[in-house]
């Protein structure tokens, strides 16, 4: 089985601790990753993609060092994320955007692949997703005419279409209704099904407890839990770390 590990990361913002000592490991399941607003989850994604550097620790997949790779690389390696601001390329069509992701392994530039991957091959492959993730009949739409719900789902066609063994999805289901969510977590099963491992951050709880096998809880910047949904339900430092964080936001309101 091909593991990411995190052994030890820490990541330090000028005087702000965002992460502190983490270390975890996929073990080829559906891993929630929960925890308060600032708790570091966004920022472990963008060390494991290679956007940030870590201040110390390492993070290998696969036995191979991720924490001095480009994000290109690491999409070679198998690892594909999602953006928790979505990034689609507005003014591309849907199938472009797509096959962008496809050439994305291959070019570090999207914008000079999907001119030079439309092959019959690349544009099969790219249909074949959009047949996945349920977008065709939006291939030619240019991709910021999107409700958001679709947009969210392009941003995993598009990481789709790298190939990943591994899709890191940064809170998938903000902003969609209930019914597109319940979609979006019978998508998420189907990709693991087909062997791809998930770990997805997510702020609704019930979303995460019933997809998740495993949680992994971060409250500022440190695993404070890391057990299957029935477990974590019952943590009392979870329960405290959620309390703390609605309170926080009744006061704000
Ligand atoms: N590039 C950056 N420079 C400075 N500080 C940052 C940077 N990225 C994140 N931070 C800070 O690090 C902390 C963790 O942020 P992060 O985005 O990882 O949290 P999160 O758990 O994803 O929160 P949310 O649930 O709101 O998305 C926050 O205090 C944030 O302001
Ligand atoms: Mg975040």
């Amino acid at each position: 089985m091909t593991e990411l590990r995190v052994e030890h990361v820490s990541k330090r913002f000028g005087g702000l601790q965002a992460l502190q000592d983490v270390s975890l490991q996929t073990e080829g399941e559906i891993l929630g990753l929960i925890g308060p607003n600032g708790a570091g989850k966004t920022t472990l994604f963008n060390i494991i993609s290679g956007f940030l550097p870590p201040t110390s620790g390492t993070i290998t997949y696969d036995g191979r060092a991720l924490h001095k790779q480009h994000p290109h690389q690491i999409v070679r390696l198998g690892i594909a994320r999602t953006f928790q601001i979505i990034k689609p390329f507005g003014d591309l069509s849907v199938l472009e955007n797509v096959l962008s992701g496809i050439g994305m392994p291959v070019y570090p530039s999207a914008r000079a692949l999907f001119q030079r991957y439309r092959t019959s091959a690349t544009l099969k492959q790219a249909h074949a997703i959009l047949a996945q993730t349920d977008l065709q009949d939006w291939a030619q739409a240019p991709a910021a005419n999107l409700p958001i719900g679709l947009q969210r789902r392009l941003e995993i066609a598009r990481a789709l279409a790298t190939r990943p063994h591994l899709l890191l999805l940064d809170e998938p289901a903000a902003g969609l209704t209930t019914h597109e969510a319940e979609d979006l977590a019978l998508l998420i099963r189907s990709l693991h099904a087909q062997g791809i491992d998930i770990i997805v951050i997510e702020h609704n709880m019930s979303f995460a407890m019933n997809l998740c096998e495993r949680i992994v809880v971060l409250a500022q910047g440190q695993i404070i839990a890391n057990d299957t949904p029935a477990v974590i339900q019952q943590d009392e430092r979870v329960i405290n770390a959620y309390l703390g964080q609605e309170e926080a936001d009744v006061a704000h309101s």
